[in-house]
């Protein structure tokens, strides 16, 4: 086996990092398989529709498809590659677990199409899974139903992926590190070459499966802790008249064992991976004897932020039942569409609990909303609208679109009181009563 062979490559999973790394695959002219079982979905993304907002995403897909991409619900295409990503999900069970099915389902036919194959493939793991699911789970599937030998026959590789939504495309062709996991072998060697003319000069670590699975869960705890951090001493600095917790993170982030980043206090982390992610990793934790303290507190201060909000709420408003409240921002983050476990989701349906009536705004994020709260609350595309009448307003997410608001934008609110949760609107000079997370009022 030579570098030169690899050129067939197939992506099983189209979410964000399936279709970003297929797309950026074949922008660097190899051919690539992208499968999915929702055959509406891979007839929409052939016709260059997407199923999510991502930046760059469908321009590179676009340029994936006039070259080399592939996109189909038929796995049987993957027999010619040498290489196979799985990028499917491993979604949350209600005990914080994650789900394998989608996985099993995946790794059982691929198992039962290399079993035909003449070649010698590939199969890197890019979901999230905890540790030992590669060893115990996956490989025994793969064995079984291919009747083949791993290592001998084809490889398995735990290939964690740490690229975040809104920089997909960035994050997949310039990544920080790629982390390989599994046995010294031809298809190690193999898996090594092939990262190093992709990435150059990107740090490669090559590890076992187990610890490989367990990198990921330690970088996305270790980023939720951070952010757990910053609010809990957000909260802090609100009772301490005058403190500002930007200073305070920009000073802290200056020393290089702290760094910068991730140090913006807010609502709380959400998304499909952090909450996920943590709660994986206490459930795996209790399971093998370990009480995981500091990520239960990670957790729940995590939790606590969006009841810390309800309550500055109801001081500034008293009751809140049929008061009329702007939310600006449901996207768990700017930059997306995606609410999956975002902060406004969960701060709007305890809103809905205490009676009041809810407007939201957000540029990309209102279909997604409307799916959940239907004609609950009210949508609106203009920040005008949504500020008319308003009794309080709430910046959740820090679109760029907010930066702009001023004495002008509030100037139809009912009462201008406004809860900045990013702290877009801290050096204004505001006509308005406005509140900041991690700023202490005079
Ligand atoms: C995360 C990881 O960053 C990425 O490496 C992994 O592959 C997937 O999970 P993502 O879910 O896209 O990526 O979101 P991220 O940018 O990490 O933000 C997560 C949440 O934390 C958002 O709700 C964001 O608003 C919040 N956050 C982030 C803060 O509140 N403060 C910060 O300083 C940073």
């Amino acid at each position: 086996m030579t570098l030169g062979e690899i050129m067939n490559i197939g992506v099983i999973g189209l979410g964000f990092v399936g279709l970003s790394i297929s797309s950026v695959l074949a922008s660097k002219n190899y051919n690539v398989v992208g499968i999915d079982i929702d055959k509406q979905k891979c007839s929409d993304i052939r016709n260059g529709v997407l199923p999510l907002f991502e930046p760059d995403l469908e321009n590179t897909l676009r340029i994936g498809l006039k070259k080399k991409l592939t996109i189909s619900n038929n796995f049987s295409l993957i027999k010619n590659c040498d290489i196979i990503f799985v990028t499917v999900g491993t979604p949350q069970k209600s005990n914080g677990a994650i789900e394998l099915s989608m996985i099993k389902k995946a790794t059982t036919t691929i198992g039962q199409i290399i079993r035909k194959s003449k070649k010698n493939s590939i199969i890197f793991i890019k979901s999230t899974v905890v540790p030992g699911t590669t060893q115990n789970v996956i490989l025994p599937i793969l064995e079984k139903e291919s009747g083949k030998k791993v290592n001998r026959d084809f490889g398995v590789i735990s290939n964690p992926e740490f690229l975040q939504e809104s920089n997909a495309i960035r994050d997949t062709k310039y990544p920080h590190a790629i982390v390989l996991g599994g046995k010294q072998s031809k298809y190690m060697k193999k898996a090594k070459m092939f990262f190093s003319k992709m990435h150059p000069n990107v740090p490669i670590v090559i590890t076992n499966f187990q610890t490989a699975e367990m990198i990921k869960y330690a970088n996305n705890s270790f980023l939720a802790t951070k952010i757990s951090f910053i609010n809990q001493l957000s909260n802090i600095c609100q009772n301490i008249p005058g403190t500002n917790i930007d200073d305070i993170a920009k000073i802290i982030g200056l020393d290089p064992r702290i760094g910068k980043l991730f140090l913006n206090a807010g609502p709380g982390y959400g998304g499909s991976c952090l909450p996920k992610d943590i709660n994986a990793l206490i459930n795996f934790a209790n399971k093998i004897g370990v009480n995981p303290i500091l990520l239960n507190a990670v957790k729940n201060t995590n939790r606590e932020q969006v009841s810390n909000i309800v309550s500055l709420m109801k001081k500034i408003l008293g009751d809140i039942t049929s008061k009329r409240i702007t939310i600006l921002g449901t996207a768990f983050k700017p930059n997306t569409d995606d609410i999956r476990d975002s902060k406004s989701i969960e701060l709007i349906k305890k809103l809905l609990k205490n009676k009041a009536k809810i407007i939201i705004h957000d540029p990309k994020a209102i279909e997604n909303t409307k799916k959940i709260f239907g004609e609950k609350i009210l949508y609106t595309k203009s920040i005008a609208d949504a500020l008319n009448k308003s009794q309080c307003v709430i910046i959740m997410t820090h679109w760029k679109q907010y930066d702009t608001l001023n004495n002008n934008s509030i100037k139809h609110m009912n009462k201008k009181n406004i809860i900045d949760c990013r702290r877009v609107l801290v050096k204004k000079e505001l006509d308005a009563k406005y509140y900041a997370i991690g700023i202490g009022k005079n």
